[in-house]
């Protein structure tokens, strides 16, 4: 029998699903893997108001270094998020032979080059299956499932958050803060929610994707990101009567030595399996040689989604010391690889202003359009009211992003228009 002493560091929301977890399938998990797990330590800031009756005897603190500093623990389960102190936590339980368990995209797309370094050079394993796409295999699922394959390209709905609030929005009509409370509700947010709703959640999570794809780490802070708070019923509307539907898309392609990665939302074709994903439900497609294409999915956000992943993260850990085929421990960089920047970056674009309905309007527009070089697919009127200002919805061809700002902030000077233009993204898939 395997025998495994935690020590756990967070017990929020997922921290005490692990608990829970753990301890309904103790039973099974000594049964099938001949294992045992001893949560030994808990430690939270909030410790003393949270409700630990289901964690029997385990030690209870408020400090992180007294898991740290306990040599019986065999692993720390870091589920406090952040990067500060959840550095210095890893990086403490490494260098006191400790194995990693966490949950944290945060702190390993910003700093898993020297995490790993250290992992490797103390022989120690570092799982994070539950940092992207929470208990849905992802991480496996790459990094063992298609090894072997070369991935071409990328595509991810990888914020519950976000995802739930635009399937909200679309399916129940609802607004953009009652959807965002109701996931708050569920449990889907992090605690500060201003990161799901601005891509930056996604950004740290196609960091880890965008390694585990290209070998290449790329910080969050540097991807390029937008996020959903200006999306309204009146473009998802619109984007329905075009056969397409407005998701917070990750995207992430290799071409030579450039990366393109980007968080935004996009108008993908509803007939694309990425539009039937809806609600808390997060998907990875892409497009792997010599597989094909392939799409992943289940719930990616939620308190027992998260522990699940956790606990198999544990489970796997059990059954081997030190791994040295683990993603942390086969670490390596691909040399000369550079990100594009977001100006060179070629997309179409669906284009909604707010112009005069008067006789020669649209020449005007498509006049700077076409001084642009920006070729139009299609072009709809949304409503008629003479001399009133009225929806013009406009699908491009591929462009630049900078050839198209620099022609929406010559659009928006013009005196029949008035509201700022709205651009997103379009991506064929
Ligand atoms: N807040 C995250 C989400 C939780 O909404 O997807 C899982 O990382």
């Amino acid at each position: 029998m395997n025998k495994l002493n935690i020590g756990l560091i967070g017990y929020g929301v997922v921290g005490s699903g692990v608990a829970k977890l753990l301890n309904q399938r103790k039973n099974y998990i000594r049964n099938k893997f001949k294992t045992e797990f001893a949560i030994k330590s808990v430690c939270d800031v909030k410790i003393s108001k949270r409700d630990t009756s289901g964690l029997g005897r385990a030690y209870l603190t408020t400090k992180f270094e007294d898991i740290l500093e306990d040599k019986s623990i065999d692993c720390v389960v870091e589920l406090i998020g952040g990067l500060h102190p959840a550095k210095e936590i890893i990086t403490g339980a490494l260098k006191r032979g400790k194995h990693v368990v966490t949950a944290n995209k945060a702190v390993i797309s910003t700093f898993g080059r020297e995490l790993f370094r250290l992992a490797r050079e103390k022989k120690r394993n570092i799982y994070f299956e539950s940092s992207v796409g929470a208990g849905i295999p992802i991480i496996k699922g790459i990094t063992e499932g298609i090894a072997g394959n070369k991935v071409q390209r990328l595509y991810g709905i990888i914020n519950g958050t976000c995802n739930f609030i635009l399937s909200e929005m679309t399916k129940n009509k609802i607004t953009f803060s009652q959807a965002l409370k109701l996931a708050q509700k569920k449990g889907y947010a992090e605690s500060n929610p201003v990161l799901d709703i601005n891509g930056m959640d996604s950004a740290h999570k196609l960091a880890i994707l965008t390694y585990l794809a290209f070998g290449k780490f790329i910080k969050g802070e540097d991807i390029y990101k937008e996020g959903i708070k200006d999306i309204s019923h009146a473009d998802i509307e619109y984007a329905d009567s075009l056969g397409l539907v407005i998701k917070l898309l990750t995207i992430a392609k290799k071409e030579n030595d450039r990366i393109e990665a980007r968080v935004h939302p996009t108008l993908i074709p509803k007939e694309h399996p990425l539009a039937s994903i809806n609600g808390v439900y997060n998907a990875i497609y892409l497009d792997a040689d010599p597989l094909g294409e392939l799409m992943i999915s289940g719930q990616g956000a939620g308190q027992m989604t998260a522990a699940s992943g956790v606990v198999s993260d544990l489970i796997n850990l059990a059954s081997k010391d030190y791994d040295e085929n683990l993603i942390c421990n086969i670490y390596s960089e691909a040399k000369n690889v550079r990100i594009k920047a977001i100006n060179n970056v070629q997309t179409r674009f669906y284009i909604r202003l707010q112009a005069i309905d008067k006789p020669g309007v649209l020449s005007k527009i498509t006049g700077i359009l076409g001084k642009h070089g920006i070729g139009i697919n299609s072009v709809t009127q949304k409503a008629h009211n003479w001399m009133a200002a009225v929806p013009v919805v406009m699908l491009t061809d591929y462009i630049t992003e900078k050839e198209l700002r620099q022609a929406l902030d010559k659009i928006a000077e013009l005196s029949i228009i008035r509201k700022k233009p709205v651009a997103i993204r379009m991506e064929k898939l």
